[in-house]
């Protein structure tokens, strides 16, 4: 029997065995927790993390999919009734359940989900007076799960439950629409993540910019992606993501779009994206490997 702290009232009731583990046996160890933000709205978010969540679950990682945007669409993107949810990431952070007691199966072997609900518009003005603000997904997330990577879906604010999720994050992913209108307010992005590092987490990096959807017919698309190319340099993905409605369909069928059709373009930038991803942490692993020793 697993020993939660008392103050998780459902965690009483289960033992570990029967939680949701992902498919697999439970060895725990800490994940590695990314943030997926932006707080510009519609551009790809929710999609990135919901794709990116499912293809590296394709190459054998347990992935949690923590889903902090009252919308709920990478909830209902995968399938979750939110009607009929008990328990959602409101509970996780107002310290009523913990977190392996609302995480839910998927059909994506090795992915879970942990649903948001509508209750967690309310939590923004509730955690300005709670204790440990900025924490409480921290506190929540914190120590050994068994997952290999906890990817958050933020909501489009600078909002406390975004803050909460750079205050959690080991890296950010930020996906950047290919418009004309692309970097404007990533400045605020960038000066929001110096501020999280200086005062709550020194650990805090931007793993990459990823660029989404591309439409190759429209030069504007190229012109983007080269500005914004110079402007981050490496850091942003080689992988785009392009325009395809395929993509689009898929959270309507409440699948990912690699389930939906992975033959379609969308699924395969994806599936490329998960791999740069993860040989980008093999790298940084390294250079951190070789900075401690
Ligand atoms: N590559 C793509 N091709 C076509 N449509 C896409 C693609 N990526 C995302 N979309 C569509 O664009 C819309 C916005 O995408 P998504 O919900 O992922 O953005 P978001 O940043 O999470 O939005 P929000 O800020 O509202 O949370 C959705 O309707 C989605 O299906
Ligand atoms: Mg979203």
């Amino acid at each position: 029997m697993a020993q939660y702290p008392a103050r998780y009232p459902l965690a009483k009731k289960t033992t570990r065995d029967k939680r949701n583990t992902g498919g697999t046996v439970t060895t725990s160890g800490v994940p590695r927790i990314f943030a997926i933000a932006n707080q510009k709205g519609g551009v790809g978010k929710t999609t990135t993390a919901i794709n990116l969540a499912t293809a590296m679950c394709a190459v054998g990682k347990r992935v949690l999919l923590v889903d902090l945007d009252p919308q709920g669409n990478a909830s209902t993107g995968l399938g979750v009734r939110r009607s009929s949810l008990k328990h959602s990431m409101y509970d996780v952070l107002f310290g009523e359940a913990h977190i392996m007691d609302v995480v839910q199966d998927t059909k994506v072997p090795g992915l879970s989900v942990a649903p948001s609900s509508v209750h967690l518009s309310g939590a923004e003005i509730e955690l300005v007076t709670a204790d440990r603000r900025e924490h409480r997904l921290r506190d929540a997330l914190r120590g050994a799960l068994p997952y290999d990577y906890i990817i958050m879906d933020c909501p489009p604010s600078l909002n406390l439950l975004t803050l909460n999720a750079l205050v959690t994050a080991d890296s950010v992913l930020v996906p950047l629409q290919c418009e004309f209108y692309a970097l404007e307010g990533l400045s605020h992005l960038v000066k929001t993540i110096e501020r999280v590092r200086r005062h709550y987490n020194a650990g805090l990096d931007i793993h990459g910019v990823i660029l989404t959807m591309y439409d190759r017919r429209n030069n504007l698309s190229g012109m983007v992606a080269n500005d914004v190319r110079a402007h981050f340099g490496d850091k942003v993905y080689k992988t785009v993501i392009p325009r395809n409605v395929r993509v689009s369909e898929a959270p309507s069928f409440g699948l990912p779009a690699i389930v939906y059709d992975m033959r379609c373009p969308g699924a395969q930038a994806y599936i490329h994206l998960a791999s740069e991803v993860l040989r980008r942490e093999r790298q940084m692993m390294k250079q951190r490997q070789e900075s401690a020793a």
